[in-house]
């Protein structure tokens, strides 16, 4: 057994990203246990070669979650740790969690069947958003403007076969300019911000939204310092608009892309990361 420091990676595939965690672990002289999300299998007694602490940047947020309790079972800590992906990873908990902790998010409805779901469209008012639980990416989002075209979305979210879909979020539209904002946290600090602005209403990144450094005003690393450690802390990307009544905090993401964010910033997120894991399994 050596006792080498080994950082785990779990992957779909070696995006950006993820090439330049390996080469900031190369840089550190710390080694690599790669593990591909669609090869890897677990059992009940921990496997040898365990790394000391895994990063999780798997694409699909059902691996993550199996994965993050499989590696914890082993003793192995997981960025992020089974809780706070389960947690993060469903906007229905991240926006109880948000209002627990006094953070502002939009006003945000719920409703677990079809039947209830104009009520709860009718109770945001119009226009409404209505947002898969589970999802990233801006996909199967929808902004109904009256009851027409809502009944329209609220029947063919319920004719989709997964169980998720027949879950309503609902939350108001929040009338924000041509941007929203996104910021790293990493560990006891915020590392980065963008806007990600768009001509269309969601302005992700990865939808074809433009990005560009966001000065970390005290403001902005505050709240989303403490919408991070509101979910449990760790690597986090905090979604937030610039709403008539200030700042709020709609998304906190557990397994960030950081491409577009260190090209904005050119700020050395991998490197961040990496120490950060690094820490957390010297610990
Ligand atoms: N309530 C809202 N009002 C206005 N725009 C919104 C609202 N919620 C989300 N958006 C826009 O849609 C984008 C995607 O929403 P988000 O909740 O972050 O889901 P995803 O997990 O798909 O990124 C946001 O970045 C923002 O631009
Ligand atoms: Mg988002």
């Amino acid at each position: 057994m050596s006792d080498e420091f080994r950082l785990g990676l779990f992957y779909t595939i070696v995006r950006p990203e993820e090439k330049w965690l390996l080469a900031a672990a190369e840089a550190r002289g710390v080694g690599v246990v790669r593990f591909d999300d669609g090869e890897v299998t677990f059992g009940l007694e921990a496997p040898p070669g365990l790394p000391d602490v895994l990063l999780n940047r798997s694409v699909s947020h059902t691996r993550a979650v199996y994965a993050s309790h499989c590696f914890a079972h082993y003793g192995v800590p997981t960025i992020s740790p089974p809780a706070v992906l389960e947690l993060a990873g469903d906007k229905i908990r991240t926006s109880l969690c948000l209002a627990e902790h006094g953070i502002p998010t939009p006003r945000t409805v719920v409703a677990l069947s079809p039947e209830a779901a104009l009520r709860a469209v009718e109770a945001v008012g119009y226009p409404a958003v209505l947002k898969p639980a589970v999802g990233s990416w801006g996909r199967l989002m929808a902004k109904v403007d009256d009851a027409e075209e809502a009944l329209q979305v609220i029947e063919h979210k319920s004719a989709l076969a997964s169980p998720i879909h027949s879950v309503f979020y609902v939350q108001e539209y929040v009338p924000k300019p041509d941007r929203d904002l996104r910021v790293l946290v990493v560990g006891e600090e915020a590392v980065g911000a963008m806007y990600r602005r768009s001509s269309e209403w969601r302005t992700n990144a990865a939808r074809g939204g433009t990005v560009e450094a966001a000065p970390l005003t005290p403001e902005l690393s505050e709240l989303s310092l403490r919408a991070a450690t509101a979910v449990g802390g760790g690597v986090l990307a905090v979604d937030l608009m610039e709403s008539p009544r200030g700042l709020v905090v709609h998304e906190v993401n557990p397994t960030p892309e950081f491409k577009a964010l260190t090209g904005a910033t050119g700020v050395d997120i991998a490197g961040r990361i990496v120490d950060y894991a690094l820490a957390v399994g010297r610990r």
